[in-house]
C-alpha cells in the first residue's frame, strides 16, 4: 500500500507517520508513506504557492499550478489515475469503513489544504473523495490526513501484529468493544468481573457480547440502530433484561 501526501509541511507528515506500529509496518515493507512537498513544485522564483481569491474576502488560497503538478509527478510514478483525498471539513464524515474500503487500494493520494483552501479548479481537475474527519476546523489537512492514513493502515493485512486485534474492536458491526481488564484481580477495591476468571469461554464470549450491546446504547445510541443484532438480543433489550444489567453493571 503506498500512500501519498501532498502537503505544505512533508516534515509534519512524515514525523508524525513514522513512529510506532505505522512506521514499523512502513520498515517492513507493508506500507510505503510519501510526503510530496507542493512547494517544490512552484513555477514562482520565490516558490509562492498562494494568492488572493477573486472577488474578494479574507485571507489567501493555494494556487491550482502548483497542486496540480505535485499530483503529475506522483501520477507519473503510479503510471495510473489514484484514488485522489482532499481532505476537507466539507467532505462526508470518515468512519471505520472507510478504513476498511480504502485499505484495499494500491495507492492513496492525499491533498492537505492550507490558508483558506485550494482553488476550486484543481479540486475539479484531480479529486475523487472530499473526506472529513468531523464537523470542526483544524488549521490544515495534515493532521486529518494523518489521522485517516492510521485508520486506514491498521486495516491493511500484516499491519497490526495479531489478526485478532483489529475484528474484536469498537465499530465492528456498529458495537463498541466491551470492558477489558488485566492484573492485579482487585485494585482499588475494583474486582475484575467473576466470569473473567472462570476460564468458561463460552460464558466469557457471551458476556462480552453483552457488554458491547450495553456499552453501545449506553455511549452511542445512535450505532446501535444499525447494529448487527440478533431477535433475540433485540428482544433481550426491548424485555429489560439488558437495562437491569446495564445498571447491575454500573453500580457493581
Ligand atoms: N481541514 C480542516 N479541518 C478539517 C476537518 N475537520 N477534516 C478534514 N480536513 C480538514
Amino acid at each position: 500500500m503506498n500512500f501519498y501526501i501532498l502537503t505544505l509541511f512533508p516534515e509534519m507528515v512524515m514525523d508524525g507517520l513514522n513512529t510506532s506500529i505505522i512506521g514499523r509496518a512502513a520498515e517492513a515493507g507493508l506500507l510505503r508513506l510519501e510526503a510530496v512537498n507542493i512547494r517544490d513544485y512552484s513555477a514562482n522564483k520565490h516558490h509562492k504557492v498562494d494568492d488572493y481569491p477573486y472577488g474578494g474576502g479574507a485571507g489567501m488560497l493555494m494556487q491550482a499550478q502548483p497542486v496540480y503538478d505535485a499530483y503529475q509527478a506522483v501520477l507519473g510514478r503510479i503510471g495510473r489515475k489514484p484514488r485522489c483525498i482532499y481532505v476537507t471539513p466539507q467532505g462526508r464524515t470518515f468512519s471505520q469503513k472507510d478504513a476498511k474500503r480504502f485499505a484495499k487500494e494500491s495507492d492513496l493520494v492525499f491533498l492537505c489544504g492550507h490558508y483558506e483552501g485550494i482553488d476550486e479548479r484543481v479540486l475539479e481537475e484531480i479529486v475523487t473523495d472530499y473526506v472529513s474527519i468531523g464537523d470542526y476546523v483544524l488549521t490544515g489537512g495534515e493532521l486529518p490526513a494523518m489521522v485517516m492514513v492510521d485508520a486506514i493502515s491498521r486495516m491493511v493485512p500484516g499491519v497490526l501484529g495479531n489478526q485478532e486485534s483489529g475484528s474484536a474492536e469498537s465499530f465492528e458491526g456498529s458495537l463498541l468493544e466491551y470492558p477489558q481488564y488485566s492484573r492485579p484481580e482487585e485494585w482499588r477495591g475494583r474486582r475484575v468481573p467473576e466470569v473473567l476468571l472462570s476460564g468458561h469461554h463460552k460464558n466469557i464470549e457471551a458476556w462480552r457480547r453483552q457488554q458491547s450491546i450495553l456499552r453501545t446504547r449506553e455511549r452511542r445510541p445512535d450505532l446501535l440502530a444499525q447494529a448487527e443484532l440478533t431477535d433475540k438480543e433485540r428482544e433481550w433489550l426491548k424485555e429489560g433484561m439488558g437495562k437491569r444489567q446495564g445498571l447491575a453493571e454500573k453500580d457493581k
